[in-house]
């Protein structure tokens, strides 16, 4: 199980500081929301906040999340400030075939994102194509947001379809994810979590991972004994 520490939720006045702090606990991701003010009502932070924290947080695998109407010419500037990983949207259409082509031909793993309305149907052509499918568990463009319950059935169903292709993509999950939730998100078939506030808001954001790492990996024990 992963634990992914979203930045979205840290001290914007903070960045290096708080993904050190994120590389200290036994979180082994740092999920990077990327918002451009136009595919989501919000704006967060570029390439340059990336690049600045890469060296500050070596440990770590760079997630980076575009909630961007043009990630085509984002893909290379966060490719060379130290993306391990980007992640764009189904709700693109056919342009998420070129897309995922071109993080692969920057060398970097790929994702590809859906958000709560979207059917997972949407996803099947370019299953075999990623690494990750990225299940937004609330409406993109905010932190601190409340978990939507009905996201749950789509992760059942998503990872019934990659079982039954026989696919290795991973199941990540971004929203309002807590300690009430974790158990069913894990059971449903999710892998990587994704958590902002419950860990940036928390005192002590080392002790939070623990705790939500330690439920999770109980929760996928449960999940082995069910299938
Ligand atoms: C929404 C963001 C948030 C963030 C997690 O677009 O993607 O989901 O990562 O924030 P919390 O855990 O505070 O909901
Ligand atoms: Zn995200």
């Amino acid at each position: 199980m992963i634990i992914a520490p979203s930045l979205l939720a840290a001290n914007f006045g903070r960045f290096a500081s708080e993904a050190k702090r994120a590389e200290n606990s036994e979180a082994e991701w740092l999920h990077l929301d990327i918002m451009d003010g136009h595919f989501v009502p919000n704006i967060s932070f570029g390439p340059e906040v990336v690049r600045v924290i890469r060296p500050v947080a070596r440990k770590m695998e760079f997630d980076v999340h575009l909630m961007c109407s043009k990630p085509e010419i984002l893909l290379e500037p966060f490719a060379k400030a130290g993306a391990d990983r980007m992640t764009i949207h189904v709700e693109l259409g056919e342009r998420a075939n070129d897309l995922i082509w071109q993080i692969k031909k920057l060398g970097k793993k790929v994702g590809i994102a859906i958000n709560p309305p979207t059917q997972i149907g949407l996803l099947e052509p370019f299953l075999k194509e990623v690494q990750l499918v990225l299940i937004m568990t609330v409406n993109p463009g905010f932190g601190g947001q409340r978990f939507l319950p009905y996201t749950l059935e789509k992760v059942q169903r998503l990872r019934k379809v990659i079982q039954h292709k026989g696919l290795s993509a991973r199941i990540e999950v971004d929203g309002g994810l807590s300690l009430e939730n974790v158990p069913d998100l894990v059971k449903s078939g999710a892998n990587i979590l994704v958590v902002g506030s419950q860990i940036f808001g928390d005192p002590d954001p080392a002790d939070a991972v623990r705790k939500l790492k330690a439920l999770a990996e109980r929760s996928a024990v449960d999940l082995e004994l069910l299938a």
